[in-house]
């Protein structure tokens, strides 16, 4: 058998366009080459789209537009099940890999077309991809899973924010996120009510709609509160990665410092204590909430009680070697490599 032509994405409309790029990279970089032809099609932040048939490197520093680039769009008619190019040569394709992050990559929209064209889809669906992008909606499947989320308001587009409601649902300090973006931003804490309106205006600069949540904070004599994640792989008997964990304390210093810090030091690997067990069954519960499928990063609060609440599921997490998912598959054992061999091995139905 022949080499399967695996199109890659990368980029897009969205603002977490330049993770992408790294995500998108190492992906390309881990792709057996015995196995697999990579059919890169770059997104521009515009929304053109490209074959790209230069190098890695020029992904990975934004310079990828240029001499290697022919137009292209992915046909939804089944028949062609690929690329038409501008000059109308056709590019046949084994499977669609989406490595873009945020609206119009992660959020079901391209995988409604590539399901449409009848492409076999790395990762989760139309639905469970849309579904994880809408902390709201993601957070009331969940609960009715039986797992803790944290209260919250929604505010649709426009709609100004009810001081006393806010008061009453989610306290003071809440935190104020898009509705639908990633990567952290966006997310403020609004420490008291005199600061919710500017929180809420920088959350709107990324979505229209906006969701405040409690903030979910350690107790008084000092127990802290962890965020962990968990690496999920496959379908109906998904492999769980080992989970990670990064400290903190539901404050604004403590926020602001991991993400100016930025650094993946401070996510402790593995972590191996009796909590661990519990939550890698309850990210596998979310995962089957939320039906997912392909793989996807489960992300939620442990507390020192042993509680544990959900934060959100990324249908399409960082991918760089430096990612969460790619460092918590790796403690279990599988290399970049095999992850994404897994991935397209998962999709293809091989
Ligand atoms: N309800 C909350 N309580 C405490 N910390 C939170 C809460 N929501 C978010 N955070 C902190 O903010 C970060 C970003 O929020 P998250 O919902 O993960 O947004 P994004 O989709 O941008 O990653 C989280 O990783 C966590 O550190
Ligand atoms: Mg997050």
């Amino acid at each position: 058998m022949g080499r399967l032509n695996i199109a890659v994405f990368f980029g897009g409309i969205s603002s977490e366009y330049e993770v992408s790029l790294q995500s998108a990279a190492a992906v390309l970089e881990n792709m057996d080459k015995g196995k697999y032809r990579a059919v890169p099609v770059g997104i521009t932040r515009d929304g053109e789209w490209f074959y790209y048939g230069g190098s890695c490197e020029r992904i990975r520093a934004d310079e990828w537009r240029g001499a290697d680039c022919t137009p292209a769009v992915l046909s939804p008619d089944r028949r062609e099940r690929g690329l038409i190019l501008s000059g109308g040569e056709r590019v046949r394709i084994d499977a669609a890999f989406p490595v873009m992050h945020g609206m119009g990559g992660e959020d079901g929209t391209l995988q409604g077309l590539i399901e449409l064209a009848g492409i076999p889809l790395c990762g989760c669906g139309t639905l469970a991809s849309a579904l994880c992008m809408d902390k709201d909606k993601a957070h009331r499947l969940v609960r009715a899973a039986g797992i803790d989320v944290p209260s919250a308001v929604t505010l649709d587009g426009g709609e100004i924010p009810n001081i006393g409601t806010v008061a009453a649902v989610t306290g003071f300090p809440a935190f104020v996120k898009p509705l639908r973006a990633g990567s952290s931003l966006g997310v403020s804490v609004a420490r008291d009510p005199s600061e919710l309106m500017k929180s809420v205006e920088l959350a709107r600069q990324y979505d229209s709609s906006v969701i405040i949540e409690q903030a979910i904070r350690g107790s008084e004599n000092g127990g802290r509160v962890c965020e962990v994640g968990c690496a999920i792989l496959g379908g109906s008997s998904p492999i769980v990665g080992e989970v990670d964990e990064v400290e903190i304390n539901g404050d604004f210093f403590d926020f602001t410092e991991k993400y100016t810090l930025r650094t993946a030091s401070i996510h402790r690997l593995p972590r191996a204590d009796e909590s661990s067990e519990k939550i890698k069954k309850t990210a596998l519960k979310i995962y089957k909430a939320l039906g997912c499928s392909g793989f996807a990063r489960v992300d939620m609060f442990l507390k020192p009680d042993g509680n544990i609440v959900f934060n959100e599921v990324n249908t399409i997490p960082g991918f760089t070697e430096h990612s969460r998912y790619p460092l918590m598959m790796r403690a279990a054992g599988y290399t970049l490599e095999r992850v994404v061999d897994m991935i397209i091995e998962q999709a293809v139905g091989a």
